[in-house]
């Protein structure tokens, strides 16, 4: 019997354990009512008289050890077990929880569609500014001095002196036209501009009209520049933004800076060109202006009407981004609600 108190002993000295569970377990197994220490104090009573001395203190020995080392064996991991709880309470090597991606405005996603689709052709971007004179925006671009557009119930002119009521020439831009002129005067052709960016317009805010929205304005000046030329270019804007089954259509129309002049319409991809509520049962929808460069605007800004044609197209940013994404409300776009513009995550 003393041998196998020794070999315990040694057993006790070497015990480990990684949790409380695995404490208990030793517990059980070496001090419980059935645990091998208390099974020895059983076999204890049938030691002869004369060993009884030497085998009982050995006895004694192994169970304080026993109870020594699992008693302290649970200290230790009780106490590791506190610090990792105040731990979690600033654990700097923790991963940072993710932070949400933002996602990019409708209105910045089609506009770098579109500038992305004339970029394959050839044309460069160009920019100006939004305040402007009377000269860029309408002068220069052919309006007669009577045009309604210089009405002021259209323009927002900016008034040079606070609180002093003069008529003024400085205005915030109705339409991205206005750099186009920017860039004839100071450059001769070939010209190939895009020139994107918003506009203003003194109209009352509802589903359908806003006071500021955007335009992106495309202008080509070259040798023997046709309306064929336009055509193509305008064919192959719409199938690449709407899709290869898409068609166009040009309808005669007026601007003053374009003659001839016309207005596009692509086949609704709604009902594919049969007819339907979107298409107000047409089967075409508007989408842009356009026409060959009025030889006036070309001599205006410095370029020989003589050598040089052009053609020139505006379109609405919105506009587009309706027929992709049918966003039916104008507003929308400038409110900032998070749940609409989540929508475009991904695009
Ligand atoms: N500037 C025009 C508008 O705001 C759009 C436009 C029409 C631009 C025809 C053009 C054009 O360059 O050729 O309504």
């Amino acid at each position: 019997m003393i041998n196998r108190i020794q070999e315990l002993m040694q057993q006790v000295e070497t015990l480990q354990a990684c949790t409380l569970e695995e404490v208990e377990g030793l517990r059980i197994k070496f001090l419980s009512k059935k645990g091998i220490i208390t099974e020895l104090f059983n076999e204890f009573r049938s030691v002869p008289k004369e060993e009884k001395a030497q085998i009982g203190q050995a006895l004694n020995c192994l169970r304080q050890a026993a109870e020594s080392k699992i008693n302290g064996m649970r200290e230790a991991l009780a106490e590791s077990g506190a610090a990792a709880k105040s731990a979690d309470v600033a654990d700097l090597t923790r991963t940072p929880d993710p932070i949400g991606l933002g996602t990019r405005h409708p209105l910045s996603l089609v506009r770098e569609q579109i500038i992305d689709i004339f970029s394959r052709v050839g044309f460069t971007v160009a920019e100006g500014p939004e305040v402007e004179d009377d000269n860029h925006v309408y002068s220069l671009l052919n309006f007669a001095p009577e045009h309604p557009a210089r009405d002021m119930q259209d323009t927002f002119f900016i008034e040079k002196e606070i609180g002093v009521q003069k008529p003024s020439d400085i205005l915030l831009r109705s339409h991205t036209s206005s750099v186009q002129t920017r860039v004839m005067l100071s450059q001769q052709p070939p010209i190939r501009v895009l020139c994107p960016g918003r506009v203003y317009r003194n109209e009352a805010i509802s589903a359908r009209a806003h006071c500021f929205f955007h335009q992106v304005e495309g202008l080509y000046i070259d040798k023997n520049v046709s309306f064929a030329d336009l055509r193509e270019v305008l064919l192959y804007f719409a199938k690449e933004m709407f899709g290869p089954e898409t068609q166009i259509r040009l309808r005669p129309s007026y601007f003053p800076f374009t003659e001839p002049s016309a207005e596009m319409d692509i086949s609704c991809d709604l009902c594919g060109g049969k007819g339907c509520s979107f298409c107000k049962g047409t089967g075409w929808v508007e989408i842009l202006g356009c026409g060959m460069v009025d030889p006036n605007v070309l001599e205006s800004c410095g370029i020989d009407s003589k050598v040089y044609t052009g053609y020139a197209f505006g379109l609405g940013v919105e506009r587009i981004t309706n027929l992709k994404y049918r966003v039916k409300d104008l507003r929308l776009f400038s409110e900032n609600d998070v749940r609409f513009l989540q929508q475009f995550e991904g695009c």
